[in-house]
């Protein structure tokens, strides 16, 4: 006998239909699953043989095949133990169940408990946008799979739950439908508490502004990871598209829960400099994405940029251009976003006090040189702001009044950023950070005292063409910014100061 039933596949974070088909036939007993299965996806054989005898039925005594279709998808990890245990008992005659238009999904324990499986989300609105119209998965994906309108989600904690309920035995309650999303606006920390450190501040709204990468360069202790762990609070609200983006990268990730289905606030995410390339940009023999994907549409914060090792590093390099990184292994290429604003940290030197206007530093010239080498300059022109944060003197510490607030800095940047997007609008493109060559020349208009002083700074400095164009755009953000359709000499020269240090430190033209 046969019989058929729904699930779902995924690569990268897009889902496919796979079909579980099983039949039972006459034979020398055997148990074959065929139809491009990963390893995981052959042990589910063990898995599916003990849960059906241990919950109380009979495994076919004779020719059992389980077919995934299509063949030519690869099939990786354990969720189809649920639909492949239930294809087996209804083609076996055990059960009979109603399934048409329900798409099953579950990693199976041996006693019969159903285990999360990662991925959900993107599978769910893969079943309702094919016209299914519920799907059963893992109670602890529930909540994950709710998130998706129109499809009743039924939570399954023990295969036996399913069972009956599928008989008519007992009755089974689908989920109810997650609360409508709201982005988080309240964060435990403000800019308010960080004293001093202007440029520093001015950097962060810039960034925040105009979606452009930041190198916090200075001496332990003065503010650099304060800073970047702010910048969430001050960019604009996560809207209801970016958060099902970013929810569903972090779906295939594993990492959402019960009470946190959905993303509500731009991602911040630390990786320690231990992290590995793969574990930076995503991968595995059956990839997963990395720290940067999970940072998408929020901030990637580099702390202590030099201790990472270069090939974690170098790998940023394409993604960072593209917002998205592709991974190629031999089970397949996926790809996945990664539209981040990076933030990088670093000491001046060894001991940090390279510069420091009283504690002396105790590094030769050679360790300094060596410890700065190991930021490339071509990762480095992909840092627009480049700021150094300079020890906050006591007065600013004492200071009575509190610094301005995140809310009011936010509304400054929603301000720039509401230009950008009507400058913007229909090109694809969403923030001057990205502005495309073409792009550039059209939106970054110069006043001729800019284009007298950009011209100055262009031979003196011998900037690069790629310098050239980052200048352009962190001018662009400083006039949005200040309101200004026109970039003034004002801007160009602020923009300019943002790619000072790297002439400073590592005494080389960009
Ligand atoms: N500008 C500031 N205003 C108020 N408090 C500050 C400021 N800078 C530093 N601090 C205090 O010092 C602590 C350490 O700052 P932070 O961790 O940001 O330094 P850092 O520059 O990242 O140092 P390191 O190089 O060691 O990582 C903060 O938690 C905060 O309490
Ligand atoms: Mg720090």
């Amino acid at each position: 006998m046969f019989a058929a039933l729904r699930s779902y596949g995924l690569a990268g974070t897009d889902a496919f239909a796979v079909d579980v088909e099983a039949d039972v036939g006459k034979g020398l007993p055997s148990f074959d699953v065929v139809g491009l299965p990963d390893a995981a996806v052959r042990e589910s054989r063990d898995r599916v043989q003990a849960v059906i005898k241990n919950c109380g039925y009979h495994f076919p005594s004779g020719k059992v095949t389980v077919n995934l279709a299509p063949a030519d998808l690869r099939k990786t990890g354990p969720l189809y133990d649920l639909p492949i245990l239930l294809a087996i008992l209804m083609a076996s005659g055990q059960i009979t169940a109603p399934t048409a238009g329900a798409a099953f999904l579950g990693e199976l324990a041996l006693d019969g408990r159903v285990r999360p499986v990662n991925g959900v989300l993107p599978m769910a609105m893969a079943a309702k946008e094919e016209g299914c119209h519920s799907i059963f998965l893992p109670s602890g994906n529930a909540a994950e799979g709710s998130v998706v309108e129109g499809l009743q989600v039924y939570g399954v904690s023990h295969v036996g739950e399913l069972l009956g309920y599928l008989t008519g035995e007992s009755p089974l309650a689908p989920h109810p439908p997650v609360a409508r999303f709201a982005p988080l606006t309240e964060f435990p920390f403000d800019f308010s508490e960080v004293r001093g450190q202007t440029a520093g501040r001015r950097a962060m709204e810039i960034a925040a502004a105009g979606g452009h990468n930041v190198l916090l360069i200075g001496s332990p202790g003065s503010g650099k990871s304060m800073l970047a762990k702010r910048l969430p609070t001050i960019l604009p609200p996560l809207t209801a598209e970016e958060s099902m983006e970013t929810t569903r990268i972090h779906s295939v990730a594993g990492l959402l829960n019960e009470r946190n289905p959905l993303v509500t606030a731009r991602p911040f995410r630390a990786p320690h400099h231990t992290v590995s390339p793969n574990g930076l940009s995503g991968g595995g023999v059956y990839p997963t994405p990395g720290e940067l994907s999970l940072a998408h549409n929020g901030v990637l914060f580099l702390d202590e940029l030099p201790e990472f090792s270069r090939p974690t590093l170098e790998i940023l390099r394409q993604p960072l251009e593209d917002g998205q990184v592709t991974i190629t292994r031999v089970s397949g290429t996926v790809t996945y976003s990664c539209a981040v604003t990076l933030v990088a940290a670093m000491n001046p030197c060894p001991c940090g006090y390279h510069g420091h206007p009283t504690r002396p530093c105790h590094c030769s010239e050679q360790a300094v040189s060596r410890y700065l080498k190991r930021v490339s300059g071509p990762l480095l022109d992909r840092l627009d702001l480049h700021v150094e944060t300079a020890p906050v003197e006591y007065d600013e510490l004492s200071a009575k009044e509190p610094s301005e607030s995140s809310a009011a800095i936010r509304k400054r940047v929603l301000r720039a950023r509401e230009i950008q997007t009507e400058r913007l609008r229909g090109t694809g493109v969403h923030d001057n950070a990205r502005l495309t060559p073409a792009l550039l020349r059209r939106t970054c208009p110069l006043t001729e005292s800019a284009d007298r002083t950009l011209r100055t700074a262009f031979d003196r400095l011998g900037l690069s063409a790629r310098a050239y164009e980052r200048v352009l755009k962190v001018a662009r953000t400083i006039a949005d910014l200040g309101g200004e359709e026109k970039i003034g000499s004002a801007e160009i020269a602020e923009a300019i100061q943002y790619r000072s240090l790297d002439r400073k430190y590592w005494k080389e033209g960009t």
